[in-house]
């Protein structure tokens, strides 16, 4: 990509800005002294690149340039900031802005910053491995956790789970985190994601299994994640729609995909469990959590979901609780299918960001995780060595 004559559009409200830009590429490029201008003049699609002006380098105002990357999200946006600053950095990244860079603007730096999209994109393209042709692998299992209930431990059970399918030799497994809001998995399993799916939203249009792929953040085990967003703001950019997309594109490469979720029972979810092979009901010992779970089972069978797909999983079997389990089962008119004891080990391991059934495998709470996989799988091979969670690095 390079700067010829119509495919850079200069933006600013402030016309010094835009007569520099115009004098250092001597010619005449198309300018924009608003978003809405702009809006405008990105929709013929000519426009390869954007360049934003000072007036737009601040936290509040990048903000807004959010709309043009919506628009066409192939756009490379280039902001020019007096000052380059991290927050200045991650609101620009956020707003779907590529590049960075420090006034005085000259034409070194604009080439650079193209130079560095274009790399980084193919970078993307290149980092997964190609899918083999010759043999069309079966899809994906889709395995979605579910509790109307938060607490109940949804993001313990379904990053156990996820950890112990890559024990299964051969086997590749994503998870994903629609808990869009307060996602936590990559706290849970110790994972710095560099992409989430806020990115994988953006690119929504030309996405496909291998730049999805590159968007994933891998933990020691192999297991790969599609982050949350960082934010609980930027879950507004996540549709269903895109979100759907990435659960089907994940499923043409790996043999399970975990999804863990939010508590809500909203539109996001049901297009989740209508395309889940298996749903993982957590409820958790306590009235309230009884409760929801039979709200919820309702809501399914009116929806005419079939419950055949559902399974029971119920959390803190061993705890002091008002019900028992004949109640329960009696209550949501389905009998339990896997149990997880109560056990400390799971809130420490969750701070140490070592899920249990890599810090203690031998215990009994993770023999209750692996009684969940074993609904899935059937019985879960021993870790292949003491070292477990270092073996893929
Ligand atoms: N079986 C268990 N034993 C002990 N603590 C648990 C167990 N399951 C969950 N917890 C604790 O409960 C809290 C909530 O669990 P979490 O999985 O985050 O719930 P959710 O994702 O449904 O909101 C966590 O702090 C976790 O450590
Ligand atoms: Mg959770």
């Amino acid at each position: 990509m390079s700067i010829s004559e119509n495919n850079l559009l200069v933006v600013d409200e402030d016309a010094s800005f835009i007569d520099e830009a115009k004098q250092l590429f001597e010619g005449r490029l198309p300018t924009a002294r608003s978003i809405s201008e702009a809006l405008t003049a990105i929709e013929g699609g000519a426009l390869r690149m954007v360049l934003l002006g000072p007036s737009f380098a601040n936290e509040s105002a990048i903000d807004t340039v959010r709309v043009l990357r919506n628009e066409d999200p192939s756009l490379l946006l280039i902001a020019v900031a007096d000052q380059v600053t991290s927050a200045l950095l991650r609101s620009a990244m956020r707003a779907g802005v590529s590049e960075v860079i420090e006034a005085p603007l000259t034409e070194e730096k604009v080439e650079d910053a193209i130079t560095q999209f274009a790399n980084d994109v193919l970078k993307r393209r290149t980092a997964a491995a190609p899918p083999a042709l010759h043999e069309p692998r079966e899809e994906g299992q889709l395995i979605v956790v579910m509790s109307a209930k938060g607490g109940s431990g949804k993001t313990v059970v379904a990053t156990n789970l996820a950890l112990l399918l890559t024990r299964f030799p051969g086997k590749k497994v994503a998870m994903v985190d629609a808990d869009l809001q307060f996602g936590d998995v990559c706290l849970v399993l110790q994972l710095e994601p560099r992409f989430t799916l806020v990115n994988a939203a953006h690119e929504m249009h030309h996405l496909d299994a291998q730049l999805l792929e590159s968007l994933l953040t891998e933990h020691p085990s192999g297991l790969k994640v599609m982050a949350a967003p960082l934010e609980p703001a930027f879950a507004d950019d996540i549709s269903t729609e895109s979100l759907m997309n990435v659960v089907a594109l994940l499923k043409e490469n790996h043999d399970y995909v975990v999804v863990d979720t939010a508590s809500m029972l909203d539109e996001l979810l049901l297009s989740l469990l209508e395309r889940a092979d298996v749903i993982l009901q957590v409820v958790d010992m306590d009235l309230p959590s009884v409760k929801n779970a039979k709200l919820a089972l309702e809501t399914l069978r009116l929806l005419k979901f079939p419950t055949s797909k559902v399974k029971l999983v119920l959390n803190r079997s061993n705890a002091k609780a008002r019900l028992d389990d004949k109640e329960i089962e009696g209550a949501l008119k389905m009998s339990i299918a896997a149990a997880i004891p109560s056990d400390g080990a799971v809130a420490a391991s969750m701070n140490e960001g070592r899920p249990v059934v890599e810090s203690a495998p031998k215990s009994r709470v993770a023999k209750g995780f692996e009684s969940v996989a074993e609904l899935i799988v059937g019985p879960v091979p021993e870790p292949s060595s003491a070292k477990g969670f270092l073996r893929r690095k």
